[in-house]
């Protein structure tokens, strides 16, 4: 696992901007893993950015995104389409077809998951995932407990993942859904590289345990010591409680 500590937020997503372009200059139709949440904004805004200003082309790119709420209808202001519009796609030059997002609608939730494995392995994997974590150690909903060779299903949202989204919902946790589809651990790991973004004091234990804990399902994240291009950038104060050395980025 590489592990890179940066300043801040600001530097954090510009350091994995970087490496993003770098991905998507070597192979124009890469198989992107996308997340959501407030830790990816600014990844995005940075990728806008390289989009507009210096012609970053997401023209042959496909993307597939790690979970979505049940219940919530797409156009939902707290849908995690919605999300992926309103902070991406709409600004960027990607082909609508090549997007790829649980629905969280269908009917059928578990033929629409084995769809969704499917879509991946027919698009020939993904080759680079972005992930979050959440306060918990989840990646994707991965909450503690899920086994580390899932595959996309649906799962039950921890109380604390729901109260840490209220703020989402004007504050009410129960307006918050109780379940997501979501990627896998299994199906995570499978990606060909794998980039963990975290900033903040509140994410210092889950970056301790990920980082320097043993592997566990308590703390989903932790599975990506077994991953042989794992990157992970945190910022100092989601670093504080890291006790070996590691890389530094100043840019
Ligand atoms: P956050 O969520 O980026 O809003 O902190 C991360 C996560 O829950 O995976």
């Amino acid at each position: 696992m590489r592990v890179i500590i940066v300043e801040n937020y600001d530097s954090m997503s510009r350091l994995a901007a970087k490496f993003v372009k770098e991905e998507l200059v070597r192979k124009p139709d890469l198989v992107l893993g996308l997340a959501t949440g407030s830790t990816p904004l600014g990844l995005y805004k940075e990728l806008i950015r390289m989009h507009k200003e210096e012609g970053l082309d997401f023209s042959k790119v496909t993307t597939f995104n790690l979970d979505e709420y049940v219940g919530l209808p797409k156009n939902h202001p707290e849908s995690y389409h919605t999300f992926m519009w309103e902070n991406l796609f709409k600004h960027i030059n990607i082909n609508p077809s090549n997007i790829y997002i649980p629905d969280g609608t269908v009917e059928d939730i578990e033929a629409h998951c084995v769809w969704y494995e499917e879509k991946i392995a027919e698009k020939g994997g993904i080759d680079l995932q972005i992930l979050g974590i959440g306060r918990d150690g989840h990646i994707g909903f991965n909450e503690p407990g899920s086994s580390l060779a899932s595959r996309t299903r649906i799962k039950t949202l921890a109380r604390e993942t729901r109260e840490d989204n209220a703020r989402f919902f004007g504050g009410d946790i129960s307006k918050v859904p109780k379940y997501a589809i979501t990627m896998g651990i299994g199906t995570i790991i499978e990606s060909k590289k794998l980039i963990l973004l975290a900033s903040g004091a509140n994410k210092r234990d889950a970056i301790k345990k990920t980082v320097e804990g043993p592997i566990t399902a308590m703390v989903p994240a932790s599975m990506i010591q077994i991953h042989p291009m794992a990157i992970v950038i945190v910022d100092q104060e989601a670093a504080s409680l890291l006790e070996r050395e590691y890389e530094t980025w100043e840019g």
